[in-house]
């Protein structure tokens, strides 16, 4: 079975004060974009393995794609009586090709993650509803229950609650990718002591439906991202790229989740290219990518229709 796991990006990321269990509640407008991790799944006689093309990524329980699969292979010794497949060993070998820069803002663990969700629920026969799969998604990280639900969704609470909407009608993006990882905790223990979430007790609520209506001139200057503050704190060189990208192509640039990853948006697909390109060339690594994807893979359903 082959995977394609999509990566995303915060178009607004709204963050309120830090809760009792040390997290933040969130108003985020998530979207995929068109740059993909692949995984394949086949059987093996027992275990989990994972094995990466890239050397960085841990392959051992840390990763969380061999916790999902952890967490799915429980559920399947609790559902003893529905059988594997036909002549399938208990065991899985999974390879992951890994495109998604870690520590980008991207959600690429999460997306992998949230995938082989979805595909052992399908490979192993598990019958597994929404609320459970969504349940297990939120124990693995506040990212992986959008992932369940893409392509565009606005994700609530710490990210469990999440409420599918139209796609953007601006469908286009330059994602812009320094050679920075971000440690997420750090971003929120930073926004904590410059005070951000305390002037804000209301995230608000903007007229999404209208939102996913207006082109990329219009769009831009709604989004905010209330992370960039402490992510530039911590890295000042991020902040100063940003400026730079901004004053270069004249127009507003955003930052996804906790960064690194930087983002403007376009109406087509060529404008995304030459931003790309003039980014690229002036030293920083940019994509252009489509905006609200649905990857094309070996999953019956790519999404769970409805949260
Ligand atoms: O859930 P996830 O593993 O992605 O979160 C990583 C870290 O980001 C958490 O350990 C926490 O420090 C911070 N976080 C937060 N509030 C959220 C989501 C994440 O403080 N809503």
């Amino acid at each position: 079975m082959r995977l394609s796991a999509p990566a995303k990006i915060n178009l607004h990321l709204r963050v309120g004060q830090v809760q009792n269990d040390g997290f933040h509640p969130l108003l985020s407008w998530m979207t995929t974009v068109g740059l993909f991790d692949t995984i394949t799944l086949e059987d093996a006689p027992s275990g989990i393995a994972l094995t990466c093309d890239d050397p960085r990524i841990p392959i051992d329980a840390t990763n969380l794609i061999v916790r999902a699969a952890q967490l799915m292979s429980e559920v399947a010794q609790q559902h003893k009586a529905r059988p594997f497949r036909a002549g399938a060993g208990s065991g899985l070998q999974l390879n992951l090709a890994k495109r998604i820069p870690a520590g980008g803002g991207l959600g690429g663990g999460s997306s992998d993650a949230a995938r082989i969700l979805l595909a052992l629920n399908q490979f192993w026969n598990l019958g597994q509803m929404i609320e459970q799969l969504a349940l297990l998604a939120a124990k693995l990280g506040s990212d992986v229950p959008f992932f369940l639900f893409g392509p565009s969704s606005i994700c609530q609470s710490r990210g469990e609650i999440v409420q599918p909407i139209a796609v953007s009608k601006t469908r286009f993006a330059t994602l812009v990718l320094p050679d920075i990882a971000m440690p997420t905790p750090r971003v929120y223990q930073v926004f904590d002591s410059l005070g951000s979430g305390k002037a804000q007790a209301d995230l608000g609520q903007p007229a999404w439906q209208e939102w996913t209506s207006l082109n990329a001139e219009a769009l831009l200057p709604r989004l905010i991202n209330d992370l960039e503050a402490p992510a530039f704190a911590i890295s000042p060189q991020l902040g100063r790229l940003r400026n730079d990208i901004e004053q270069s192509l004249g127009r507003i640039v955003r930052m996804s989740g906790s960064g690194s990853t930087l983002f403007t948006l376009f109406d087509d697909l060529a404008s995304a290219q030459r931003a790309a390109e003039s980014v690229t060339r002036n030293g920083t690594r940019a994509i252009e990518v489509e905006i609200g994807i649905t990857p094309d893979d070996d999953l019956e359903q790519s999404w769970i229709a409805d949260a």
